[in-house]
């Protein structure tokens, strides 16, 4: 296990009708006035934003309001948050929504005391050092961003979908998470949050930082505990134990618990943020076409802890033929996929005919000659993995 400093501080408030907290929370946090994001539209329809503004007006916080977030959330609306902001003078971002949502408000908390262009933040040209804090009230389990100090900010000039890390500083103070509030989720997004949860404990485990017991086995617990309430949920969408651990498991997947002491890989995500960078395809979707396929291409190129993954979370018999074992895994994880409603493949995420050598050249470009740490892929094994899911 390699050295670690694990730093977790967001406190998260669970179960039925926490929302009607937010209001004592903010208070607790010492803002003075906040900026509510929100996205297209379902925080409307459910009547989420009317609760939470209640619950803001009685504990006496004024607030602003940022609506119209998109899905795969873009730059030109951090900026106008930024200006409203700074116009507003608002101290604390309040993401209602998912993933999208929640990286927006942490772009925007970034951005509005940097002088500079906050995508600076984004290419590497400027660190992080201060930011508005950053509250939530989450809807989808998925991205985990709630947990996390991590956004994804696509650049509409160039489609370049970039992450930042910034957890010392970007990692909400609170999270309100109620289940019930992802009763209203289609199943699509249900399913593409579970495959995002998934690869966030995935990106984790294919390591190869040896003695990491622990890390491993928080891994294989949480997918099996992911995969039966998976399962459940596709059935019955309003049962509530399934929708609380789907929801506490993304959480888990992406705080960092999963990962402390190993080197992560993350390959699979940078091969994906191309995709629904230049696609427009949802993260979970774009997910469960390429992390079988990375995992078929590793089969031939460091087969070990595929074949352990195999073994452990989907139950393969263990045998000398590594590669049979993890090959078979990597069929079950495709047949489970396939089950709850998601693409398996290039062609049922939409894309006949995907550009390969554009997704190659602009993923090198941003993230570097090699990708990962698993097997570090160089242009010509990107290029393998994305055939490998057409
Ligand atoms: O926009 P609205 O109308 O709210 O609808 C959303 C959106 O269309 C809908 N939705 C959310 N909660 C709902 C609901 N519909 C009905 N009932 C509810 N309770 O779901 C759609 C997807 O929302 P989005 O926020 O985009 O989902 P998600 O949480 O999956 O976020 C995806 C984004 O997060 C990034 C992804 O790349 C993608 O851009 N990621 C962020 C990470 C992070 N910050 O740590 C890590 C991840 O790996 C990921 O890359
Ligand atoms: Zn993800």
């Amino acid at each position: 296990m390699n050295n670690f400093i694990f730093y977790s501080p967001t406190e998260f408030v669970f179960g039925r009708d926490t929302e009607a907290q937010t209001g004592a929370l903010v208070q607790k946090y010492g803002a003075r006035k906040i900026m509510i994001v929100y996205g297209g539209g379902s925080v409307i329809r459910s009547g989420l934003l009317a609760r939470v503004e209640k619950s803001l007006q009685e504990a006496g916080i004024p607030y602003c309001m940022l609506g119209g977030v998109q899905p795969n959330p873009i730059d030109t609306k951090v900026y106008e948050g930024i200006d409203l902001c700074r116009k507003e003078n608002v101290d604390m971002m309040l993401a209602v929504g998912g993933g999208s949502v929640i990286d927006t408000a942490k772009a925007i908390a970034a951005g509005v005391p940097y002088d500079g262009d906050f995508w600076d933040f984004y290419i590497g040209k400027a660190i992080v050092t201060k930011a508005l804090k950053v509250a939530v009230v989450l809807t989808i389990p998925a991205a985990g961003s709630e947990g996390s100090g991590n956004t994804v900010i696509t650049k509409v000039d160039g489609l370049q979908k970039l992450s930042l890390r910034a957890p010392g500083v970007l990692r909400p103070v609170f999270a309100v998470m109620n289940p019930e509030l992802t009763y209203t989720l289609p199943p699509f997004q249900t399913a593409c949050g579970i495959a995002d949860m998934m690869a966030h404990i995935m990106e984790r485990y294919f390591t190869n930082t040896k003695d990491v017991e622990i890390g491993d086995r928080l891994c294989e617990g949480t997918l099996l505990a992911i995969i039966k309430e998976a399962t459940t949920v596709m059935k019955e969408p309003e049962n509530y134990g399934a929708r609380a651990n789907l929801m506490w498991s993304g959480t888990i997947a992406h705080n960092g618990t999963c990962g402390v002491g190993c080197e992560e890989d993350w390959a699979s995500h940078f091969l994906e943020h191309e995709i629904s960078a230049i696609y427009n395809v949802t993260h979970g979707a774009g997910l469960s076409v390429i992390f079988p396929a990375w995992m078929t291409w590793m089969t031939e190129h460091n087969v070990d802890k595929i074949a352990q993954y195999a073994i452990r979370v989907w139950g393969v018999a263990e045998s000398d033929d590594k590669k049979a074992v993890a090959l078979e895994g990597i069929s079950r994880l495709k047949s489970f996929f396939t089950s709850i409603g998601l693409p398996v493949t290039f062609k049922e995420l939409g894309i006949e005919n995907p550009d390969i050598d554009r997704l190659v050249d602009s993923l090198h470009r941003n993230k570097g000659e090699l990708v990962g740490n698993y097997v570090k892929l160089a242009k010509q094994d990107s290029k393998e993995i994305y055939r490998l899911a057409l």
